[in-house]
Formats: structure tokens, C-alpha cells, sequence
């Protein structure tokens, strides 16, 4: 037996990008169905970044979702960039006006946004099998199996939100999208850490054995990540080990040195730029890592997501409101430009600061050059800045309702 069912927009993937969808769109009262294929409680622990530009705290808290991230986020005024034994603190503020960021972690959001999905009543459903859409040209459709019964969810339109290893973008027929990629020669082990940040901002470190980053995720939990080769083994790796290379890298001349802690968690994660476009065949769009990835240096992933969901909540609303195909049909093209804007400025913070395998002595050099002038220009430290802190909206942040 299948049972069959409609709604407006379906959404695959409960990740930022599908759920935040859904929250805009119920607050414009637009009927929306997630289906998502793993539980709730791996959705919620799956640790990931979690750097938020101010325009994504805006959004939130213009939502109605910014309570806890209010009172838990660490919002960061600076941020320092060491080398050469040195670290360099950029105002990031001053250098934008006032604009900062805010470390939350994207398993903070996550969980605040399945919290207000449950208090709407719509429906989510965790644990979704065999998911697969088709129909996309005219009559788009989401099919799995949730409790053992087939279901066929029939859609006005498709929103793939199901990240890079998703069903939705290799739905679409091959020739449709071009795909630009990008691999690089190494990935970062990252650990969870239970030891007070020793700093009060996030430290990028350029050092002769390979990047490392300092980052926290509350007052007594560091997050820190160090360059490895793509396939590193994380058995290679003893919590020892570890935070002897973490030492190594990121103390200063002042003294400067992490916490050292018990590790909670650790794991290696490869280093890519990707972008699939267009972002939409038919009336499938796609949004967030479905269509899109960064390498995590410049801290974009989550906010480029954020920003991808709150264009198609734009697009969608007006199609309802009153039948306005434009800004669907704008969706892709506007949400490419921003994109390509932070590829360009996660490959550059990525080539600047890590070690790239075979570098000559020149290239080596010319890095150090690269990062004195940074750190020296204030024309250069304000690019960085309000790259990093985020380029304004595409759209208008929508008014907080209900
Ligand atoms: N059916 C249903 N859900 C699926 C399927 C499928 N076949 N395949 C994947 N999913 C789910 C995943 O389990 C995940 O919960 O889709 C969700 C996608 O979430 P994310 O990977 O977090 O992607 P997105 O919501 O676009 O958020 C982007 O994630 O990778 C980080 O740095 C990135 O912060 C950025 C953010
Ligand atoms: C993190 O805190 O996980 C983090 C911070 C900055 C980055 C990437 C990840 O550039």
C-alpha cells in the first residue's frame, strides 16, 4: 500500500539549509513536508562548523530563532591571523563598521531549528528510506518509506537540500548542470576539546609544518584543527600526538599556547570547493552543500546555506502571493554570484594559509609576503573583514511573524 499525499514545497534533507527553508516558508504560510534520512539524534551531534556571519544572526534572530544563540553564541569583534611566531589581531568591527561574528555551533542551530519546526506541528520526518524525487519538469514527486508504509508526496516544487552526498542533484539528467571542482592537497583534523579557550578570538596560524586553527564552542570547550594529507588516517593520530603537532604550531613568541584537554571527539575531513549550477532543473531547486562546497577556512559553508534558503523562501513566497515566476527563475543566477564570491574567498584564505605539498621556496615566500601585507595594509585587513564577517543579503531579511 502507498499512501499519497501533497504539499506545497518538499523538502529532502534536514540539515540548516531544509530546515531553515521550512521555517521561512511557515512563517509566510506556505505548507512544506522534510524528509530526511537519518535520525534526529545524528542530526543533532553530527559535529560541524560553526562560524555565523552577522547576516546570518540577523536572519535568525529576525525569525525568532535568535534566543539561545543570543545568550550562548560568543559573538568576535577580532580575529588573529600568526605567523612568523606572531600573532596579528584584526579589528574586524572597526574595519566594518560594527559588523562582527558569532561561533555557535552548527549542532546549536540545527537543534533550535528542529525545536520551532515540532512546535509548528508541520511535518518532519527523521528516518526516511529509499528517497528519491522524480517528475521534476512538471509534476514533481518525493517518494520513500517512514514507519514501514511507501509514501508519495506530491509537490508544487522540490527543494534538494540533502547536501553533497545527496539524492536530488544526481537527479538531475547529466549534461543539465556543469560542474566546477576543485580538490585540495591536504584535509583537517579537527577535535573537540575539553579545556577553556586560552584566547578570546579564533587564531589562523600559517606555520612551516601546515595551517592550524584555533576555535572554541563555549567557555570550557576549544575546537581546533590542524593541515593533514586528505586520507589521513585518524588512527594515525593519538590524542598525544595531537596536541604535541597543535603545540608545535600555534604557540607564540608571547607565550600564547591552546589549553591542552581531554579530547572528545576527532575525525579528518578533506578539503574541496565545488559549485553544480544551474542551482535548479525544472522544478527542483537546489540549495546549500547540494549544490555547492567550500573549503571550511573561509568559514562560509553554514552562511552560504543560510543565504541560498532565504532567496528561495523570497522566490517562493512570491509565487504564491501572486504568481510570480521571475524571482524563481532569478533563484540560480542570484545565489551563484554570492557563491562564487565565497569560492573565491575560501580558496584564497586556503592557498594563503596551508603548506601546499611541493611548494617551492618561492611560493613559500611570496605566502609570507601575502600575509605580512595582510596584516600591515588596512585596505587588505578590511577586504578580509568584510569578506569574513559577510557581504550584505541578497534579499531583504524578512520581518519577525509569528
Ligand atoms: N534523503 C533525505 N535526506 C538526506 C539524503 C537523502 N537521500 N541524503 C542526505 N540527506 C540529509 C543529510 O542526512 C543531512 O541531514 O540531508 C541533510 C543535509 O544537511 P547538510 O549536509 O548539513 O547540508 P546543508 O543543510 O546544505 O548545510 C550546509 O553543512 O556541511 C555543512 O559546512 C556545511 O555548514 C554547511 C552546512
Ligand atoms: C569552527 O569553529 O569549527 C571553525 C571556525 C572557523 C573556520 C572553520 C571552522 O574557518
Amino acid at each position: 500500500m502507498t499512501s499519497v499525499s501533497k504539499t506545497q514545497v518538499g523538502i529532502v534533507g534536514a540539515g540548516p539549509a531544509g530546515l531553515l527553508l521550512g521555517h521561512l516558508l511557515h512563517l509566510a504560510g506556505i505548507d512544506s513536508v522534510i524528509v530526511e534520512n537519518r535520525s534526529r539524534d545524528y542530526v543533532i551531534d553530527r559535529v560541524r562548523a560553526g562560524v555565523l556571519e552577522q547576516g546570518t544572526v540577523d536572519l535568525l534572530t529576525a525569525v525568532g530563532l535568535g534566543g539561545r544563540l543570543a545568550r550562548e553564541g560568543m559573538r568576535h569583534e577580532g580575529l588573529y591571523i600568526a605567523f612568523g611566531g606572531r600573532r596579528h589581531r584584526l579589528d574586524l568591527a572597526k574595519l566594518t563598521g560594527g559588523r562582527a561574528i558569532t561561533v555557535y555551533g552548527q549542532n546549536d542551530v540545527v537543534k533550535d531549528l528542529i525545536e520551532a519546526r515540532t512546535a509548528t506541528g508541520r511535518p518532519l520526518h527523521f528516518e526516511a528510506e529509499d528517497v528519491s524525487v522524480d517528475g521534476l519538469a512538471s509534476s514533481p514527486t518525493i517518494r520513500f518509506r517512514h514507519l514501514g508504509v511507501e509514501q508519495e508526496l506530491r509537490c508544487d516544487v522540490i527543494a534538494g537540500c540533502d547536501g553533497f552526498h545527496g539524492i536530488c542533484r544526481q537527479s538531475i539528467p547529466a549534461g543539465a548542470l556543469t560542474v566546477y571542482e576543485q580538490v585540495y592537497p591536504f584535509g583537517w583534523l579537527g577535535i573537540l576539546a575539553e579545556a577553556p579557550p586560552s584566547c578570546d578570538e579564533l587564531v589562523y596560524t600559517h606555520h612551516p609544518r601546515g595551517f592550524a586553527l584555533f576555535s572554541m564552542r563555549s567557555p570550557t570547550v576549544t575546537r581546533l584543527y590542524l593541515q593533514v594529507p586528505p586520507d589521513e588516517p585518524i588512527e594515525r593520530w593519538s590524542d598525544d600526538a595531537i596536541w604535541d603537532e597543535m603545540l608545535v604550531r600555534m604557540r607564540t613568541d608571547d607565550g600564547w599556547v591552546p589549553n591542552v584537554g581531554r579530547v572528545l571527539q576527532k575525525s579528518v575531513t578533506p578539503l574541496r570547493s565545488f559549485v553544480a549550477a544551474p542551482m535548479r532543473h525544472g522544478r527542483l531547486f537546489l540549495a546549500g552543500d547540494a549544490a555547492h562546497i567550500v573549503p571550511p577556512t573561509g568559514a562560509k559553508g553554514l552562511n552560504l546555506a543560510a543565504c541560498d534558503v532565504q532567496v528561495l523562501a523570497d522566490a517562493v513566497t512570491a509565487y504564491y502571493a501572486n504568481g510570480r515566476t521571475d524571482l524563481l527563475d532569478g533563484y540560480s543566477d542570484t545565489c551563484l554570484r554570492r557563491i562564487w564570491w565565497a569560492q573565491r574567498f575560501s580558496w584564497w584564505m586556503t592557498s594563503t594559509l596551508h603548506l601546499a605539498p611541493g611548494a617551492s621556496a618561492f611560493d613559500r615566500r611570496r605566502q609570507v609576503a601575502d600575509l605580512e601585507y595582510l596584516t600591515r595594509s588596512t585596505a587588505a585587513m578590511t577586504s578580509l573583514a568584510e569578506q569574513y564577517v559577510g557581504l550584505p543579503p541578497e534579499v531583504p531579511v524578512p520581518t519577525a511573524g509569528v
